[in-house]
């Protein structure tokens, strides 16, 4: 497979784990995932972490996953080699997307980072990570059907490059409080 074709499998493949974050953005509010709850002072996770906030992402990426699945067969005469999703899949990328991200949250907690602070590497990074470990441990087979090590690679690359970017316009749109 090409450099092309290697890059639209991984934009493809990984739609359903970039949106979550965002959806969550949008709907997120509410009661916070931990209560309130606090650890040796801190807050477990924080108020930026919201049942609402999380379910929305998960929807909204299985529901892309979905919606991907229904124009598989018309996009795959242009571009060879997309996989459609399994319904485990769907679930799995933006589930473990925000599972990243909660991990992240508690991590920034118990390192005396406040809600909304910056912990780079770890912000773009988080989601990826929880995405495609949760996808590999639920649904081996499709997981290194889809990510062979071209299409690995070119994920981590492009996957801190795009959470800049969308973070920066989520910013400028007032949509998030921080750049990042
Ligand atoms: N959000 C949510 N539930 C989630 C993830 C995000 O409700 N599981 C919403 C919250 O409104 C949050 C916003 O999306 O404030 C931005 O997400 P994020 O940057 O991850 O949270 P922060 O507020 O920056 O908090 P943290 O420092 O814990 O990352
Ligand atoms: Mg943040």
């Amino acid at each position: 497979m090409d450099i092309v074709g290697v890059l639209a499998v991984a934009f493809w493949a990984m739609l359903p784990a970039y949106v979550p974050n965002n959806a969550a953005v949008l709907v997120g509010g509410g009661p916070p995932i931990d209560g309130g709850r606090t650890w040796n002072g801190r807050r477990l996770l924080g108020d930026g972490k919201t049942w609402l906030g999380t379910a929305g992402g998960i929807v909204a990426g299985a529901a892309l996953a979905l919606g991907l699945n229904t124009i598989h067969s018309t996009v795959s005469d242009a571009v060879a080699g997309l996989p459609e999703f399994t319904l485990v899949a769907a679930i799995t990328l933006p589930a473990g997307a925000l599972l990243g991200d909660i991990g992240a949250s508690f991590l920034k907690r118990r390192t005396g980072r406040e809600r909304g602070a910056a912990f780079p590497g770890l912000d773009q990074l988080d989601f990826v990570v929880g995405s495609l470990g949760l996808t590999v441990v639920l649904a081996p087979g499709w997981f290194f059907e889809t990510f062979t090590l071209p299409v690995l690679a070119v994920v981590l690359v492009i996957t801190p490059v795009l959470h800049v970017g969308t973070n920066l316009v989520a910013y400028m749109l007032s949509l998030k409080s921080e750049p990042w």
